[in-house]
Parts: structure tokens; C-alpha cells; sequence
């Protein structure tokens, strides 16, 4: 399926997915980059890797979350785009471009969810003194960080980390669960079934 990876900034996970997608086999077309901020520095990556990029400028919505999404909206449905990653994309999504894309709609996040949803969460992981942190790949729901998780991977908190530190552990297996996460989900092997995950040939 054509997917598209939604970014804000750096862009580093959209990178590894489009890498991933130039592999022989892969099940996904990365057909189109899209940022809330013109000045993402993954747009740069994106249009010289050959890519569709385009820019839906949150700010030229005057605070209307919908008409902003609907912007979007008719940004994917010009690419024919049938799937998308957001990936660092900072803005919240409501009900209304969710349920619309419901199944078709995957993130990451960097914490081992349901622990530490939102913002800074290695500042917060290792304020909790936990040993364990990592990132999570999920379906999208609503609620904030909430969905049913495809694929996760967790490292070890270790003496004299800092927040960059421990993002930097965490990131490295991003890149691996990410693409892994997206092949499953384009090749309809993981579906989302009545708010749950289900994988093709899992009878459990
Ligand atoms: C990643 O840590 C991702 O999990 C979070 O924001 C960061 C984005 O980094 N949602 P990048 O733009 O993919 O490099």
C-alpha cells in the first residue's frame, strides 16, 4: 500500500522506514512525506531520497484542528495514500482524522506504553528510577498514546544516564521495531480488529 510518514522535525524514524521500504519484498510504498513545519529538517532527507513531500502549516489553520486534518486529508487522498506512520509529527490528532484512518493509522512512541504517555518521557522514565525504558509501535486511537501496541522493544536504564543518553539507547531500537511494525501492518499480516491487535495465523 502507498503510505505516508508524517514528521515535525528531525525525522530519523521516517528515514529508517523509507530505507526499510527500499529492501527487495517490502510490503510498503513510502509515496510521501508530510510535515506541519516547513523548516522539518526530514523534508531535506525526503525530496533528495525521490519522495513526495508536502507541508499543511498547523499555524494557517487559525486553531481549527479540523480543517487543519481535512487539509491533510485531502493531501493523502491526492497521493492515494492508504496508510500512515506518524513519526516525532507534534501535533495531536482528533477523533475525526482517527476514525477515519482507524486501522490505517500507526505511531511511535518512545516508552514501553502503557508507562509514561506524553511528552519527555526519558526525563520521566529515569525520574522514576525504573530499569527498563524502550518505544512502542502502535495503532492509533483518540485517546492520547493509548492504542493497541504492535511492536515493542525495551533497554536498560544504566548508571549515569541522562535524558539524551537514554533517547539515544532507545532510538537505535526505534529504527528496528518501526519498520518491522509498518511490514506487518502493509503486508495485513497485524490487523486492527475491535480495538485489538490481531496477527494473521496467532490462535492464541
Ligand atoms: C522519536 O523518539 C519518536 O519516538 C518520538 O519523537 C521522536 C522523533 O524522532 N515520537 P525522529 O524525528 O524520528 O528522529
Amino acid at each position: 500500500p502507498k503510505t505516508a510518514i508524517f514528521i515535525s522535525g528531525r525525522g530519523s524514524n521516517m528515514v529508517a522506514l523509507v530505507e526499510a521500504a527500499r529492501t527487495p519484498g517490502f510490503p510498503a510504498d513510502i509515496a510521501l512525506v508530510l510535515s506541519n513545519r516547513a523548516d522539518a529538517a526530514g523534508l531535506v532527507y525526503a525530496s533528495e531520497a525521490g519522495i513526495a513531500t508536502a507541508v499543511v502549516d498547523h499555524k494557517l489553520f487559525a486553531g481549527n484542528r479540523e480543517a487543519f486534518e481535512r487539509a491533510i486529508d485531502a493531501v493523502l487522498v491526492e497521493h492515494g495514500v492508504e496508510l500512515v506512520c506518524l513519526a516525532g509529527f507534534l501535533r495531536v490528532l482528533t477523533p475525526w482524522f482517527v476514525n477515519r484512518w482507524a486501522g490505517r493509522l500507526i505511531n511511535i512512541h518512545p516508552s514501553l506504553l502503557p508507562a509514561f504517555r506524553g511528552l519527555d518521557t526519558h526525563a520521566r522514565a529515569l525520574a522514576a528510577n525504573v530499569r527498563l525504558h524502550g518505544c512502542t509501535v502502535h495503532f492509533v486511537t483518540p485517546e492520547l498514546d493509548d492504542g493497541p501496541v504492535l511492536a515493542q522493544a525495551a533497554v536498560p536504564i544504566v548508571e549515569g544516564d541522562t535524558p539524551e543518553t537514554l533517547a539515544a539507547r532507545v532510538l537505535v531500537q526505534e529504527h528496528v521495531i518501526y519498520p518491522a511494525a509498518l511490514a506487518r501492518v502493509a503486508s495485513g499480516q497485524a490487523k486492527l480488529v475491535d480495538g485489538r491487535v490481531v496477527i494473521a495465523g496467532d490462535t492464541t
